[in-house]
């Protein structure tokens, strides 16, 4: 038998498993590690703890296994997009990572506005500039830190970082690539005209593969490290929203996923390139070759929970520690006694800016409507409610779009809980489903590992053989009516507070 590993590299934690060919999970570790705020609006963690994460996941998964390490034939990387990785010319990090949510970039996003218009990055990038994507953090590296800029020679994605350090090799794939806002998205290669623009040397970045191109093997003391050999193969891999496509089986036109993680993304595929002229969602290369996807995101889904949970719901976590359940499953268990609408609590999910709809680095968060009734599992709901009314604003502007969704998947950490998917059912009005194989980036990068070590045929046929439907949520009438209520409201909020966002963030 052969077999497969997909790597994480997630926001809360990395998540490594080992995958027969079959797509069982035969063994599989996490290790978790801390986001820095050094600022409101910033966010940063550090390259060398997603590395030891990594080492010792890989390492946990390979001995827990037991499996001959002469059959573990390939490997897969996944990981959080947009985050920038400046290493030194001995491959050294130069700083923290500036990740996927962080904000600092609006000056620099005006920059980039000055030096092409915004039609032009569209036509190139295939969106307009964003303040989380990577090209605006490398021009704020340069102005702000411009020591740190000067010792720069490589720049890499966070599982490009890891990339590295498996293999030695500088390299990146198509869909983590498309996030950088340097890639050609139609071409699928480095621009040179927005390399030039921006003044950005072209050998700082890696070489384009395609997701499930084969771009090196283990290095020898990482193999000694890990227990495995030289002879394993690392393909590209894919940002992990692409990643999740494939493990969720969304690799043709018509499907498409909500996934629930740090993030929140409204995902589907498309064989054509699409783009929304308004850039309220991203135009990205998919990991099927050839083949594009649309997304929309809400900067703070699962943040947004874990946050209320850190910071409030110490009780909860005693008492899930007490009855040895996980501490969302108590708070799904205590929130299913709040009706729809929180009675009359909405949350806006902007922690860190939003982007679609709105584009904007300045929002941020608001409980509207707190009355003497509420209690702690009101907060609880309304948190999870708005962060699925912003991802209905995101399936709304597919639909605006016209890009066509036949069938909806959820995943992530949210698309576990049942009560989540149903505020999600109701709101698309639309079935939401999940899959049996429920190790979503992981297992498909581990399938883009088994086509490019020519286990599998393609991507769509390692699909269809490996992934099934498993849990179907139906839109409850009268939940559909409360929910467009709510979301009517809920977009009224943004527009209303807007300038007042702008006031706040100039205190
Ligand atoms: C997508 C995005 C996030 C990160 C973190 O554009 O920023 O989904 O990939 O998961």
């Amino acid at each position: 038998m052969n077999y497969l590993i997909g790597i994480d590299v997630g926001t809360s934690a990395t998540k490594t498993v080992l995958f027969d060919e079959k797509g069982t999970v035969i063994s599989s570790s996490s290790q978790e590690y801390p986001l820095y705020q050094p600022h409101n609006g910033w966010a940063e963690q550090k390259p060398e703890d997603w590395r030891d994460a990594v080492l010792k996941t890989l390492k946990e998964v390979v001995v827990q296994s037991g499996v001959a390490k002469e059959d573990v034939k390939g490997i897969g990387i996944s990981g959080q997009m947009h985050g920038l990785v400046m290493l030194d010319e001995d491959g050294e990090v130069i700083r923290p990572s500036i990740i996927w949510c962080d904000q600092r970039t609006g000056a620099e996003v005006e920059d980039m506005l000055s030096i092409m218009p915004r039609e032009r990055w569209i036509e190139i990038t295939a969106n307009p500039p964003l303040t989380g994507w990577t090209a605006a953090k490398i021009l704020w590296v340069r102005k702000q830190e411009p020591e740190n800029y000067k010792r720069c020679r490589h720049i890499l994605l966070p599982k490009d970082y890891i990339r590295y350090i498996l293999t030695g090799v500088f390299a990146t794939e198509v869909s983590d690539a498309s996030g950088m806002q340097l890639l050609d998205v139609a071409g699928r290669s480095w621009s040179d005209e927005v390399l030039t623009k921006l003044d950005i040397p072209r050998e700082w970045l890696g070489d384009v593969y395609e997701s499930c191109e084969v771009t090196g093997q283990i290095l020898f003391d990482i193999a000694e490290k890990t227990g495995l050999t030289t002879d394993t193969k690392v393909v590209g891999g894919a940002g992990d929203n692409a990643a999740a496509a494939v493990g969720t089986g969304v690799v043709k036109d018509g499907t498409a996923f909500t996934t629930i993680g740090s993030s929140g993304v409204v995902f589907a595929h498309s064989s054509q390139m699409t783009i929304d002229p308004k850039g309220r969602v991203h135009t990205c290369c998919c990991a099927v070759p050839g083949a594009w996807h649309v997304m929309g995101v809400t900067q703070g889904a699962g943040l947004s929970l874990k946050w209320f949970k850190d910071q409030f719901c110490q009780d909860y976590v005693a008492e899930a520690e007490k009855e040895d359940i996980d501490v969302y499953d108590l708070i799904n268990r205590d929130i299913e006694s709040i009706p729809a609408g929180s009675d009359r609590l909405i949350y806006l999910p902007y922690l860190m800016g939003e982007r679609t709809p709105h584009l904007d680095p300045d929002c941020r968060g608001v409980f509207f409507g707190l009355s003497a009734i509420h209690t702690k599992a009101h907060l609880l709901r309304a948190v999870m409610e708005g962060v699925s009314y912003s991802l209905s604003d995101c399936n709304d502007i597919l639909q605006e779009m016209g890009v066509e969704v036949e069938e909806m998947m959820a995943c992530g950490g949210g698309g576990k809980s049942p009560i989540w998917r149903q505020m999600l059912a109701s709101l698309y009005d639309c079935q939401v489903k999940t899959v049996h194989q429920s190790e979503g980036p992981a297992l498909g990068v581990a399938i883009l590992a088994g086509v490019g070590c020519g286990i599998f045929e393609s991507v769509e046929k390692a699909c269809e053989a490996l992934i099934s439907v498993n849990k179907r949520s139906t839109p409850v009438e009268q939940e559909v009516k409360t929910y467009q209520a709510y979301h009517q409201l809920y977009k009224k909020l943004y527009v209303n507070l807007k300038d007042s966002y702008k006031e706040l963030a100039a205190l």
